[in-house]
């Protein structure tokens, strides 16, 4: 089967999140089972695009709105990443540094959209999926359904993968010159609410709409930003299908991010050697249990919670652990974050950036992983944690209901508190510096959680039964 995956994101050409991790695994575990994936994206400026060769595959010239431009297509020329990339090239438009954070989003990711479908109209070939994700890509049901230009996709099967339903890629109806021209009794299926919704509109044009979580899914139904009623409405096409996570990046016997290396055997001696490199240079206690937090400094993941929960730990909890946070995000957060490290005795420390390595040697260094999510579609953190023998401290919602079971149950093997609040997040901090006094208590959740699999190649599967469905 050939599927096509179009994205704003795909590691390791663009990162911001767990969106780009997903997107460059699954092709290539789809590619392991025999079948063609090919992923699509924006051309950024990044270091992958200046340290790989191109072909041009396509040139184009399109529309948005009275907007003419030209767009190019390139694809890698040695399938690096196991499976063909295809970047789109809008001079101006796309090239920029970061993926997201412009004023003209909207029209990045709408001219993206269009040329996209131009170029699959001009290419004349017929993949069995067009796979897309998330609000930049979810257009494209739409565009294939009822744009005039492209009537020749129309039967084209799509499915729309949502990771997460908090950014819709709103647009007030002013701009609905930008999609290309259809009839306009079909209107209908571009809005919700009082504006054109990209998700709103992949939920309702999609042959098939997945969450990266079962329970995500179920949570959708009363808390989805808006979507609750038009999930409700569209249930009958809709699945939750747990992410994976790829094993050949996320190993820590051979991870290229550090140097410590560690298997099940080894994990006492590999976590210390790692928790001392980040202590020294993060000026903390190694014998303190290093209770960590890496991700976006943003409501949603909890973020602001974080100072609070922290000063509270210390003072309640007493000085018993050390806390290293790696984020990025609302000003506010950052600077309150940053302004605790006044308060360290050599047991806080916070990197406020986006790095990759950093966050590799965390989770092999840290002994817990805090998640204090409001909301957590799926959550890559929790995973790459357990395989690095890394406890995650999380809230129950979404994908981390799905996949962290609290030590004090059968079988399991983290810690999970009920609400977003301070209050649960300090004591969940509270059992874990308790476990950690219990060391082979620890040694022995480290080593199963290291066993536990959460890769692709179950998830995969589903993904392609569910094409089969539609195919
Ligand atoms: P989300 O996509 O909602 O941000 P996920 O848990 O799915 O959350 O994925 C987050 C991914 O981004 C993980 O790979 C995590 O390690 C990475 N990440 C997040 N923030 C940073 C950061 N500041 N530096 C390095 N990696 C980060
Ligand atoms: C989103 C979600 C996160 C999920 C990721 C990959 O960014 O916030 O929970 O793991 O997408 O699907």
């Amino acid at each position: 089967m050939e599927i096509i995956h179009v994205s704003a994101e795909c590691y390791p050409v663009a990162k911001a999140g767990g969106l780009g991790d997903v997107v460059g695994a699954l092709p290539k575990y789809q590619r392991q089972l025999g079948h063609v994936a090919k992923v699509v994206m924006p051309m950024y400026r990044t270091k992958f695009l200046l340290a790989n060769e191109w072909d041009v595959v396509h040139k184009g010239y399109t529309h948005l709105g009275n907007w003419w431009f030209n767009y190019t297509v390139i694809k890698e020329k040695t399938n690096k990443l196991g499976f063909d990339l295809y970047l789109v090239d809008i001079n101006g438009v796309l090239d920029r540094e970061k993926v997201y954070g412009y004023d003209d989003d909207i029209e990045r990711f709408v001219a993206f959209q269009v040329s996209v479908a131009d170029w699959l109209v001009a290419w004349k070939h017929r993949p069995d999926i067009v796979h897309v994700h998330d609000h930049q890509a979810a257009l494209i049901p739409f565009f294939f359904k009822y744009c005039h230009a492209y009537q020749s996709l129309a039967d084209i099967p799509t499915v729309l993968t949502i990771h997460n339903a908090q950014y819709q890629g709103w647009m007030g109806w002013d701009k609905s010159t930008y999609i290309p021209a259809y009839d306009t009794w079909k209107t209908g299926m571009l809005g919700w609410g009082n504006a054109i919704n990209s998700l709103g509109s992949g939920i309702k044009c999609a042959w098939k709409v997945t969450t990266v979580s079962p329970t995500y899914l179920e949570e959708m139904r009363s808390n989805a930003n808006g979507l609750e009623a038009l999930l409700e409405y569209e249930k009958g096409k809709c699945s939750g299908i747990l992410n994976g996570i790829d094993n050949l990046v996320w190993d820590p016997s051979t991870d290229g991010y550090f140097e410590d290396h560690f298997t099940i055997e080894t994990v006492e001696e590999g976590k210390r050697k790692n928790k001392e490199l980040l202590c020294q240079r993060f000026q903390l206690d190694p014998k303190k249990p290093l209770i960590t937090f890496i991700g976006r400094l943003v409501g949603e993941k909890g973020a602001d919670l974080l100072p609070q929960a922290i000063e509270d730990s210390f003072y309640y909890v007493g000085r018993r652990m050390n806390f290293l946070i790696l984020g990025s995000g609302f000003p506010d957060v950052e600077g309150r974050l940053n302004a605790m490290k006044g308060l360290s005795r050599g047991d806080y420390n916070v990197y406020i950036g986006y790095d990759e390595a950093l966050s590799h040697l965390m989770y092999a260094g840290a002994d817990y992983i805090l998640m204090p999510s409001r909301v957590e579609p799926c959550g890559l953190n929790q995973l790459y944690a357990l395989r690095y023998g890394t406890i995650p401290v999380v809230r129950n919602t979404g994908g981390l209901h799905d996949t962290v079971l609290d030590y004090g149950d059968k079988n399991g093997y983290g810690i999970r508190f009920n609400h977003a609040s301070v209050g649960d997040m300090t004591h969940g901090i509270w059992r874990a510096v308790e476990m950690y006094q219990q060391s082979e208590k620890v040694k022995e959740i480290r080593q199963h959680i290291m066993q536990l699999d959460f890769s692709w190649e179950s998830s995969v599967k589903s993904y392609m039964q569910l094409y089969e469905s539609i195919k």
